[in-house]
């Protein structure tokens, strides 16, 4: 079993987020000693932006690339190769300003490619992203979750299905910023949501 696990926070240190998709990955390891573990911290390693040089790129047939366009190709191909060998995403995904942050948005740009992670056909758009299961640690400062303000959960499970991720488990860790006794429920909820969601 393949784990990829990806850090969305902007903190290298201290993220709730992190933290819990590490535990996630803890209990997925635990019940799976011999898996392979990927991790993609985005505070330490951000990815480029979506920006015209790199549509330029993917626009341009290969034997016409520049070597900086074919560079930039090359780097999203790898994060793409990346996610088709991963049997489990486990996501650690903090909320800023009501989104998910730009650098987990970032590389659902770079996944994103048509006919190569999702297909159009007559029948309309198909995810080449299949069989995998994914998990998502949420953490925000305020309470969100099943309200419409919390977008990051319909966006993710629309763009993960888009790409054939189906298989998709939340864990909400809410109210971070709201004293310390609410983090520690709340972080104490997100460890029971854990359990519940990777049974030991
Ligand atoms: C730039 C920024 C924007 C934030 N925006 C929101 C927000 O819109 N809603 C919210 O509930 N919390 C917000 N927060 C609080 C974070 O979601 C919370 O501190 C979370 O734990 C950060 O994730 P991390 O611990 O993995 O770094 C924001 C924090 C930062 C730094």
């Amino acid at each position: 079993m393949n784990i990829l696990q990806i850090n969305a926070s902007a903190r290298s240190t201290g993220s709730h987020s992190s933290r819990l998709a590490g535990d996630l990955v803890g209990r997925l390891q635990a019940a799976a000693p011999d898996a392979q573990l990927s991790v993609l911290d985005l505070a330490l390693h951000p990815l480029p932006e979506l920006d015209e040089a790199a549509l330029q790129a993917l626009f341009t047939p290969a034997p016409d690339r520049t070597p900086a366009q074919a560079a930039r190709v090359a780097h999203d191909d790898a994060l793409i190769a990346q996610v088709q060998a991963a049997d489990v995403v486990v996501l650690g995904v903090p909320m800023y300003n009501f989104g998910v942050p730009a650098q987990l948005k970032n590389w659902i740009d770079a996944i994103s490619r048509a006919k190569v992670t999702f297909a159009y056909t007559e029948q309309g758009p198909v995810g080449l992203l299949t069989g995998k299961r994914v998990y998502v640690a949420l953490t925000r400062g305020g309470l969100y979750r099943d309200t419409p303000a919390d977008t990051q959960v319909a966006y993710l499970k629309t763009v993960l299905a888009f790409l054939g991720m189906t298989d998709v488990h939340f864990v909400y860790a809410e109210g971070l910023a709201m004293g310390a006794e609410a983090e520690a429920r709340a972080l104490a909820s997100a460890q029971a949501q854990i359990a519940e969601a990777v049974p030991a």
